[in-house]
């Protein structure tokens, strides 16, 4: 089980443990990571900005409830906080995000960006740091850039072990002792949380490919086969479709991994649309309210609660230390490599639910919660 430490260490310790390459553990060793070092981003004491300074959010498309949360909760929470918020989608794709240029030209402090991709926004982090800008990666990672400080989300390969787990428990709970037939569906290439849940997930059924209990009768097994560009439901439906007419005419599907709630819809649609009088298992991501729907009423095996609350509460924590000159909490210096340097993270805990625990884990959300009342 990877901790996540809450409990802040003086900054020296931390600066020490990274300068003496101290990790206690590494991704890809089966088990999830463990203390990965808890303190603040980094070691010099930022220069601290005005009260009411302008703040930038730039956000991907809406490709999923989450987003559209984050819109509201960054604006109110940024205003409640004393700053000015400046909260932008790129609703357009990779080329709309250059809208952080006119962030930055309109001196904003910090940037919290949710990419569409997170490989193309290199020139606009390192224009930023250039101008003193803390930049701050929200959900998913800028890669291949040195010029990101930290990165804040729920650890998105811990929600794709969720996942893996996830699909093997309904499988065995719902479609009696196998072996089992699976699909597997993974989100945008771009967007480099893809890849994560994917690893996540297939470090747990990998083993059950390879000793025979899961089947994938599609042969469609590599992240590129299964990705769903711009994790847009009408792609994985087409996709799961073909597969249906393909490959089980005579077999029955009994389980898909999905890396979330909109994918698992189109795909358990395409199933449905095939004229199967079956429901295979699926996982999903977001707790968005039609799957939370679908799980609730046994259409969707699981999916997975994030609450953006939470996460963007983290990252306006964030902005009011660094308005203070005090560095922002982290709670692990290990697990995201951006492929140029390991981002300082402040990872927050997924939780799966699934029909058992829906009114425990929901009761109270704002959203969720009059669903399982
Ligand atoms: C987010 C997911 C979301 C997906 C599609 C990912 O980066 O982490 O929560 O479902 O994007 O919007």
């Amino acid at each position: 089980m990877r901790k996540t430490l809450r409990t802040s260490l003086a900054l020296g310790a931390v600066a020490a443990m990274m300068l003496a390459g101290c990790s206690t553990s590494e991704r890809g060793d089966g088990e999830t990571p463990t203390d990965t070092g808890t303190g603040t981003a980094g070691s010099e004491a930022p220069a601290g900005f005005d009260a009411g300074a302008k703040i930038g959010v730039s956000l991907p498309q809406q490709t999923s409830e989450n987003w559209v949360l984050a819109e509201d909760l960054f604006n109110q929470g940024l205003k409640d906080a004393g700053f000015e918020p400046m909260v932008q989608f790129a609703n357009n794709g990779a080329s709309e995000q250059q809208q952080i240029g006119a962030m930055i030209t309109s001196g904003v402090k910090v940037l919290i960006i949710g990419a569409v991709d997170g490989g193309q926004l290199g020139a606009q982090a390192e224009e930023a740091k250039k101008e003193g800008i803390t930049v701050i990666a929200y959900d998913r990672l800028l890669t291949n850039t040195k010029d990101v400080d930290m990165y804040i989300a729920f650890d998105p390969f811990r929600v794709g072990e969720l996942q893996g787990d996830s699909l093997l428990q309904g499988l065995a709970a719902l479609k009696g002792s196998g072996p089992y037939n699976i699909e597997l569906l993974a989100g945008s290439p771009d967007d480099a949380n893809s890849a994560k849940f994917f690893d996540g997930a297939m470090s747990k059924l990998q083993p059950k490919i390879d000793d025979g209990t899961l089947k994938i009768l599609s042969g469609q097994t590599k992240f590129d086969q299964v990705a769903t560009q711009g994790w847009k439901a009408e792609n994985a439906q087409s996709r799961f479709s073909t597969i249906m007419t393909a490959n089980y005419e005579k077999e029955e599907l009994h389980g898909i991994l999905s890396p979330n709630d909109t994918l698992a819809r189109a795909a358990l649609t395409a199933v449905d649309q095939a004229g199967k009088d079956y429901i295979p298992v699926a996982t999903g991501q977001d707790s968005e309210v039609e799957s939370v729907k679908w799980v609730l009423d046994g259409r969707q095996y699981s999916t997975i609660y994030k609450d953006t609350r939470e996460l963007v509460k983290e990252s306006i924590n964030a902005v009011i230390a660094l308005q203070k000159g005090e560095q922002p909490q982290i709670n692990d210096t290990e697990s995201y490599d951006n492929g140029v340097k390991v981002v300082p993270s402040f990872l927050l805990e997924p939780v799966v639910v699934t029909k058992e625990n829906a009114k425990e884990v929901y009761a109270g959300d704002p959203f969720v919660g009059e669903l399982v009342k």
